[in-house]
């Protein structure tokens, strides 16, 4: 289904919490808008009415929640916002910009929980229906500098401590070395103005804009 899809292109910015992510994808679909392209820009976990009731008993349940009722409600979410809203934006021809997509997946819950990350792949693999990014920025930043920039109130994964963040981050950065032509690793350190600038950069030259 996904391989006859040409011309709307899929973007996904990643990265641990407080990196960026939210920021950047924003200037992404602006410039992308300005550009004269027609984008959406959707979140994970959520991004449609089923997927957001998904985020919302991922993100604030209040019972211990099993790792692998985690994955697969990141996935069913994922799975439900490709299916009604990226993948009919794509066949008309728009482009995407996602606030994480299936690689936090093997991040989280495969580095950060320790599952199993060919498992997680497979069912990722089921719940996009194929679907990859054309193209994914990974923002990195250390957990000392992701701390310092997280707000007070942070939601059930967020508070899952440091040692958890940093599995996370060796986890993106595996999957950096593992698919070098889909990531670009991008300095999350820098200022908000020239990272913008960076990605915009790599945004024109991979697409000719
Ligand atoms: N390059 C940067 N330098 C300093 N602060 C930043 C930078 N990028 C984002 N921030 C700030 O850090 C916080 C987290 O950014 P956000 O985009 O929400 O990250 P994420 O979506 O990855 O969790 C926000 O207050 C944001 O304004
Ligand atoms: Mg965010």
């Amino acid at each position: 289904m996904t391989e006859s899809i040409s011309s709307g292109k899929f973007i996904s910015v990643e990265g641990i919490d407080g990196c960026g992510k939210t920021t950047q994808a924003e200037f992404i679909f602006d410039g992308l808008v300005e550009a004269g392209l027609s984008v959406k820009l959707v979140r994970e976990p959520g991004g449609d009415p089923i997927s957001e009731s998904i985020r919302k008993l991922l993100l604030h349940a209040e019972e211990s929640m099993s790792d692998r009722a985690e994955a697969l409600l990141m996935i069913a979410s994922r799975a439900q916002l490709t299916d009604k809203v990226i993948l009919p934006q794509m066949i008309d021809g728009k482009w995407v910009v996602a606030d994480r997509y299936a690689d936090s997946t093997v991040a989280y819950q495969g580095g950060g929980r320790g599952l199993n990350v060919n498992s997680l792949s497979d069912i990722n693999h089921f719940g996009t229906y194929t679907l990859k990014p054309d193209l994914t920025f990974f923002i990195d930043i250390s957990i000392e500098v992701a701390n310092k920039r997280m707000s007070v109130s942070r939601d059930r994964i967020e508070s899952a401590g440091d040692n958890f963040q940093q599995r996370v981050r060796d986890q993106y950065l595996k999957l950096c070395d593992n698919e070098p032509e889909r990531f670009i690793v991008i300095n999350g350190e820098q200022s908000i103005e020239d990272i913008k600038l960076e990605i915009w950069n790599h945004i024109k030259s991979k697409f000719n804009l």
